[in-house]
């Protein structure tokens, strides 16, 4: 009896995707980055172009903070798109979307951009409970209280804090 030859075995590379403005990248969104590195063989991050949205970072700004901040995770890759999430996924063949839920109050806009997007494209969304450590914690919130000069040191890592406070002009 002919033993068969052996064949190297294969398995599904699994892909997932971290999409989001970063406007800048905080130490919530660097804490479900990790984890979704933990769970997945590749972690896309894409940084959503909203032109219709002002920022305080440019795109390549958002791009490189994020590249610093997810320097020591080799399965991470910072990318940046425009237009539907879900093109995106297909185009790369990423079939799950990762996101950080803070608080039931993301939870109605989330599902709802859950269930759209599986409508439209199959692509299913997985919720990941943001640390209660950064459970009260937004991009939003940080620029302002970095404009004026508060401290934002626990908040965001040490590369987005130096940039901060270049834009701000502040010391905080
Ligand atoms: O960090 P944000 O601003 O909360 O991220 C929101 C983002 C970029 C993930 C979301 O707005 C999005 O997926 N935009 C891409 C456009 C799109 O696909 N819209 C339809 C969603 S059902």
């Amino acid at each position: 009896m002919t033993t068969p030859p052996s064949t190297p075995t294969s398995r599904t590379i699994r892909r997932a995707l971290c999409p989001g403005s970063f406007d800048p990248v905080t130490n919530g969104h660097l804490d479900i980055i990790s984890r979704a590195a933990s769970l997945y063989d590749e972690v896309v991050v894409a940084v959503f172009v909203n032109q219709s949205k002002s920022s305080l970072f440019s795109v390549d700004e958002r791009h490189e903070m994020l590249s610093e901040g997810t320097a020591g995770y080799p399965n991470v890759t910072i990318d940046v798109f425009e237009g539907l999430v879900v093109d995106y996924c297909r185009v790369h063949d990423i079939p799950v979307i990762v996101k950080g839920l803070r608080a039931v109050s993301d939870f109605d806009y989330e599902l709802q951009m859950a269930q759209m997007n599986r409508g439209l494209a199959g692509i299913d969304t997985l919720f990941m409970p943001t640390n209660p450590e950064y459970s009260f914690l937004a991009s939003s919130l940080v620029k302002e209280i970095a404009k004026w000069g508060g401290d934002v040191s626990s908040l965001v890592p040490p590369n987005v804090l130096k940039r901060l406070k270049e834009r701000t002009g502040t010391s905080g």
